[in-house]
C-alpha cells in the first residue's frame, strides 16, 4: 500500500496545524471530495478513472470530476455580472432597490458583495481536488481567507442586509436563516479542521460550499419563477408588481439554498454509509 506524506488528501489538514507525518493512501486519512468518486478506500487502478500518479498517489482522471471546469466558468460569469455595479460605489447602479433603506444599508451591501466574492473565489479554489492534493499549504492558507476574510464578514453583513432587505418578509426570513446557516456550517468546518476531525471538517465544508454557491442557484430559480409567474401577473397577482416581485424573490431565496443543501446532503449520504465509512484517523506524532 502506498504511503503519502501528509494526508492522502491535503485538504484534510488542519488549519494552522502541523500535518500528520504519514498516513496510508487507502483513504484512512479521509477527506475525499466531491467528484473524486468518494473514498479512496477503493482499489487504486487505472480503471474507472483512477490510476497511480507520481509517487504512487491515486490520480483521479478529469472525467471523474467533470464539475470543476463548469463550476469555475459559472462562478466567474456570476461575479463578472454581479460585481461591477457595486464596485463602482455608485448607489444609482445598485440592482437592489435602496429606497426606504437605512443610511448604512448601501455601504453594507457593497461590503457584503465584496466579501461574498472573496468567499466564492476561495471556496472554488478549496474544492478543486488538484489544488488540495498538490498544494496543501495553499489549501490551509486559502481556507483561512475563505472563513475569516469571506464567509464571516459576508455572512454577518448578510444577516443585516437580509433582515432589512426590500423584497418582503418571505425573502427577509430566508436570507437571515441562510446567513445563519452559512456562518454555522463554516465555523463548524473550521473548528473541526483545527481539532483534526477531518471527516467532520469535510462534511461541514461541503455544506458551506453548497450555501456559498446557492447565491447562483438563487438566480436560476429567480429566472424560472419569473418566466412561470409573469404570465399570471394580471390574474394571480391582480396586476400588482409588488406581489409578483416579492413572490419571485421569495421563491428564489428559499429554493436557492434549500435545494443546494439537500443536494449536498444527498452527496454526503450517497452510497449508503459511504460518508460514515470515511471517518479519518490521521496518524499522529
Ligand atoms: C450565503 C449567504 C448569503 C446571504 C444570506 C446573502 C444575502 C444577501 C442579501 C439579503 C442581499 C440583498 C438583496 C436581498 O435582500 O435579497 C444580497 C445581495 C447580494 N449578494 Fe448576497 N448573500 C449571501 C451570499 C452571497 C455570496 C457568496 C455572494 C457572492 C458574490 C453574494 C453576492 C451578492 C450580490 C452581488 C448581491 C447584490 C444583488 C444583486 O445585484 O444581484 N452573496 N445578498
Amino acid at each position: 500500500m502506498a504511503e503519502l506524506t501528509g494526508t492522502g488528501t491535503p485538504g484534510a489538514e488542519p488549519v494552522g496545524a502541523t500535518p500528520p507525518r504519514t498516513v496510508p493512501a487507502d483513504g484512512a486519512s479521509g477527506h475525499p471530495v466531491p467528484g473524486t468518486g468518494g473514498t479512496s478506500r477503493r482499489p487504486v487502478s487505472g480503471a474507472g478513472g483512477r490510476s497511480p500518479g507520481a509517487g504512487g498517489r491515486p490520480r483521479v482522471r478529469w472525467w471523474r470530476r467533470p464539475w470543476v471546469g463548469p463550476l469555475a466558468v459559472v462562478a466567474l460569469a456570476f461575479l463578472a455580472f454581479s460585481l461591477p455595479p457595486y464596485l463602482s460605489l455608485d448607489p444609482s447602479l445598485s440592482r437592489v432597490p435602496l429606497e426606504g433603506g437605512f443610511a448604512a444599508y448601501y455601504p453594507m451591501l457593497v461590503a457584503h458583495v465584496v466579501f461574498g466574492a472573496i468567499a466564492m473565489v476561495t471556496c472554488g479554489l478549496q474544492i478543486w481536488p488538484w489544488l488540495r492534493r498538490r498544494h496543501p499549504v495553499a489549501h490551509r492558507r486559502i481556507g483561512r481567507v475563505y472563513v475569516l476574510g469571506g464567509v464571516l464578514p459576508a455572512g454577518v453583513l448578510g444577516l443585516v442586509v437580509g433582515a432589512a432587505g426590500p423584497f418582503g418578509p418571505m425573502t427577509q426570513v430566508s436570507s437571515v436563516i441562510l446567513a445563519a446557516l452559512w456562518l454555522a456550517c463554516t465555523v463548524a468546518g473550521f473548528r473541526a479542521a483545527r481539532r483534526r476531525r477531518f471527516a467532520d471538517h469535510r462534511r461541514w465544508m461541503i455544506r458551506s460550499f453548497a450555501l456559498t454557491f446557492s447565491i447562483i442557484t438563487n438566480r436560476v430559480w429567480g429566472a424560472i419563477a419569473m418566466i412561470v409567474l409573469m404570465p399570471q401577473a394580471e390574474t394571480v397577482f391582480g396586476g400588482s408588481d409588488i406581489a409578483l416581485i416579492q413572490t419571485v424573490s421569495g421563491l428564489a431565496a428559499w429554493l436557492g439554498w434549500t435545494t443546494s443543501l439537500l443536494l449536498a446532503e444527498w452527496w454526503l449520504e450517497r452510497g449508503g454509509a459511504a460518508g460514515r465509512r470515511r471517518a479519518p484517523v490521521p496518524a499522529r506524532g
